[in-house]
């Protein structure tokens, strides 16, 4: 494929992923506030297609604004997300024809489009890309408001991935160099830039995710009552919230369930933990006797092959993850079992680094040396500091197009409405 049939299909591909999300939700529950945390799903349907005028449209092929009003409403740092549904929002008829009618202008201008390799903003259709993964991106957002709306939501649930035996808990990853970051990979944003060699002291990595039955051995033994296992921000935070297990998890007399997408169901406990803030999943690692990954101890555990010396874009290889690799695109609405998708195994044998949950980091989002913001500081520069800790390898509502091994999320440490796990690391 080449470049422009690569950015035709993306647009298209993640745009009937959008509306097929939001296709059976009633007109009234697009609209609605779900949680402060999280924007009526109106927004982010409209937001993308206003981020896709912004850039193919008005950026690229230099046409007019269609209404400039839609940019104050739709821009992400104007408005707080819970000052969302207060804004005069397109309704979900306008924001679809909105969106449909900026996409077919996209389709006309990128025939016409030079793709012209000494501008960086179109070098391998680098704007195609970010505003496919951007749209990408919201379509987790929305998945996360959809898992906090109340109603059941309709889930296609094809037979769920076989758990595999786990015979080695963790792996040690030798001290040495590797290439952290790529330069190379055509859609990487900016804060994955540029790749830069790193040195990581030997430590010792788990194979897999923490459990749900793993996590609950932490209830048991009473951890969150017990500050030894606590930073003191994580331990006020405990407080305030009066944070008991993760998010969604309820227990009645015949043991723990969770509500997922408007079920409640017994919880599975083979299942990666997830919605869990980056201070439960501290409190955890430090009451396990392990700590969290940094994000470079992570990413060489996910990207390095020892043997060649060559970073790879997955943790299996260079290939495009498929249902046997990995656990990704919404395909089951859940984590995987903790140990499936050994075919998708790193080099060194951890298993379930893209996919299933977004691990949680010891390391703050800071940039690389020598990055530069692009095209745009809010998407990465105006985040980098101590606020937001990183989160690595993807979620099962994250999208094949939208993550790799140097992919990097972020957020507040105090946040688990996200598809937030993690996996413990120590050192040797
Ligand atoms: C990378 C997930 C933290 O949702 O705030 C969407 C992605 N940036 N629109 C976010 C993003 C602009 C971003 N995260
Ligand atoms: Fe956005």
């Amino acid at each position: 494929m080449d470049v422009k049939e690569r950015a035709a299909r993306g647009l298209e591909v993640v745009r009937q992923r959008s509306l097929n999300l939001v296709d059976p939700v009633p007109e009234q529950d697009l609209i609605r506030q779900h949680s402060p945390l999280m924007s009526p799903l109106v927004w982010d349907l409209a937001h993308v297609g206003n981020f896709e005028e912004i850039w193919l449209l008005r950026t690229i092929a230099g046409l007019p604004a269609k209404d400039p009003q839609l940019d104050d409403i739709y821009d992400a740092f104007r408005h707080a997300r819970k000052e969302r549904t207060r804004l005069k929002l397109l309704d979900p008829t306008q924001s679809r024809s909105y969106i449909s009618e900026v996409r077919g202008r996209v389709m006309d201008t990128l025939e016409r489009i030079e793709l012209n390799p000494a501008n960086p903003l179109l070098a391998d259709g680098y704007v195609y890309g970010m505003v496919i993964q951007h749209e990408h991106q919201h379509d987790e957002t929305m998945l996360a408001t959809l898992q906090l709306r109340v109603g059941e939501y309709p889930l296609v649930e094809p037979a769920r991935p076989v758990p595999e035996p786990v015979h080695v808990a963790e792996v040690l990853i030798p001290g040495g160099s590797f290439v952290m970051g790529s330069s190379t990979e055509p859609w990487a944003y900016d804060n994955e830039r540029p790749a830069h060699e790193v040195h990581v002291d030997a430590f010792w990595m788990d194979t897999v995710p923490v459990s749900n039955g793993d996590y609950i051995g932490f209830i048991e033994a009473d951890g969150y009552n017990d500050g030894r296992w606590w930073s003191e921000r994580g331990w006020a935070h405990r407080h305030d919230q009066s944070l008991e297990h993760p998010q969604f998890w309820q227990r009645d007399a015949t043991g723990w369930n969770r509500v997922r997408f408007g079920r409640r169901e017994v919880l599975p406990l083979d299942e990666p933990v997830q919605h869990v803030c980056w201070f439960e999943a501290e409190a955890y690692a430090n009451w396990a006797g392990k700590r969290l990954p940094t994000e470079l101890e992570w990413e060489k555990a996910a990207s390095w092959d020892p043997e060649s010396g060559v970073k790879r874009r997955f943790p299996w290889g260079d290939s495009e993850p498929t249902p046997d690799l990995a656990n990704l695109e919404q395909r089951y609405f859940a984590p995987g079992p903790v140990g499936a998708y050994s075919a998708g195994a790193s080099a060194y044998g951890c298993r379930q680094m893209v996919g299933d949950v977004w691990e949680w980091t010891s390391s703050d989002f800071v940039a690389y040396p020598g990055s530069t913001g692009f095209p745009y500081k809010e998407y990465s520069e105006v985040f980098y500091g101590k606020d937001y800790k990183v989160l690595r390898g993807g979620s099962w509502a994250t999208h094949p197009t939208a993550i790799r091994n140097t992919f990097r999320n972020w957020d507040h440490p105090i946040r688990r409405q996200i598809f937030s796990g993690f996996r413990c690391a120590r050192s040797v």
